[in-house]
């Protein structure tokens, strides 16, 4: 046989925005962890907090328009495929999210728009509230806060949980380098005929103009809340 045909290629997987958006949503939402349950900040949790939104918003549009592996038409959520890919895991053929793990990264983004959403209506009573909880009412914010700080904290802990232990176990016992893939972007993979995520600059120029976009209009919605609720 030739021996190049059996020797592995370096296949582009995570485009940098991707790289870039999934280090910082890691930074943001361990902030928003330490600034309330160590440092006990509210004003710095709710910065880590519009730092987490505008980074699902730019994922929810890269979803569409970013390099072929992180589109979400490429990680659809499917009961057939992932019981196609539990019974014979080695002979899956495509390198971006496996069945398993396009399950986990849907509710992890979804927990994790909860999360946000729930905090922008959530009271602490003691003189810390989102900023939209002036808009619903006392019982809507009674309801969220709740689920901000009682039900969801659990429910994003246990995914993250769920998440390291994926890694943890494709990294060590399967002998799959996820992490480099998520830091370099590569994997190699032997089958040549695999698509390529798209990552020049053009790309990345477009990407850094979609988060600007995305952070200003969350900043915006901040502030325009926060005037309507002193008004
Ligand atoms: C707060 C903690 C974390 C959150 C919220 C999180 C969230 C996510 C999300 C949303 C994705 C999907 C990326 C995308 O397609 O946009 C992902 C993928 C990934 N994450 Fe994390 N992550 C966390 C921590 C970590 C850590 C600590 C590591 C490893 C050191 C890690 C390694 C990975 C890897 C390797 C992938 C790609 C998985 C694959 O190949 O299917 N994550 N993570
Ligand atoms: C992904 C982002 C976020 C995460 C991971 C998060 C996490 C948490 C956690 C774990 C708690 C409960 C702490 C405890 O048990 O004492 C909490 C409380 C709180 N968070 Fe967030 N939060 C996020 C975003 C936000 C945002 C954007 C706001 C508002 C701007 C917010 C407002 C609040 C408030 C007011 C409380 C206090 C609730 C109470 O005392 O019952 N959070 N958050």
């Amino acid at each position: 046989m030739n021996e190049s045909a059996t020797m592995p290629t370096a296949v582009k997987v995570w485009d940098l925005p991707t790289r870039l958006f999934h280090w910082l949503l890691l930074g943001s939402v361990c902030g928003s962890a330490l600034s309330v349950f160590y440092f006990e900040n509210m004003t710095w949790h709710a910065y880590c907090g519009y730092a987490v939104l505008s980074l699902l918003l730019f994922r929810l549009v890269w979803g569409f328009t970013g390099g072929y592996w992180s589109r979400f038409v490429s990680f659809i959520p499917s009961v057939q495929r992932s019981l196609a890919y539990l019974r014979q895991p080695d002979n899956w053929q495509q390198p971006g999210h496996n069945p398993l793990a396009a399950w986990s990264v849907w509710a992890m983004l979804i927990v994790l728009f909860m999360q946000v959403a729930s905090g922008l209506c959530a009271d602490d009573d003691a003189g810390f509230n989102g900023p939209a909880s002036a808009l619903v009412s006392n019982r809507t914010v009674e309801l969220l806060t709740f689920y901000h700080a009682g039900i969801g904290k659990w429910i994003l802990g246990m995914l993250i949980g769920l998440h390291l232990g994926a890694v943890l176990f494709h990294t060590f016992y399967k002998l799959q380098p996820l992490v480099r893939a998520m830091v370099s972007g590569y994997r190699l993979w032997q089958d040549r005929q695999v698509m390529f995520s798209t990552d020049n600059k053009l790309q990345r120029l477009k990407a850094l103009g979609v988060f600007s976009l995305c952070a200003a209009l969350v900043l915006a919605g901040v502030y325009i809340l926060e005037k309507a609720a002193s008004s």
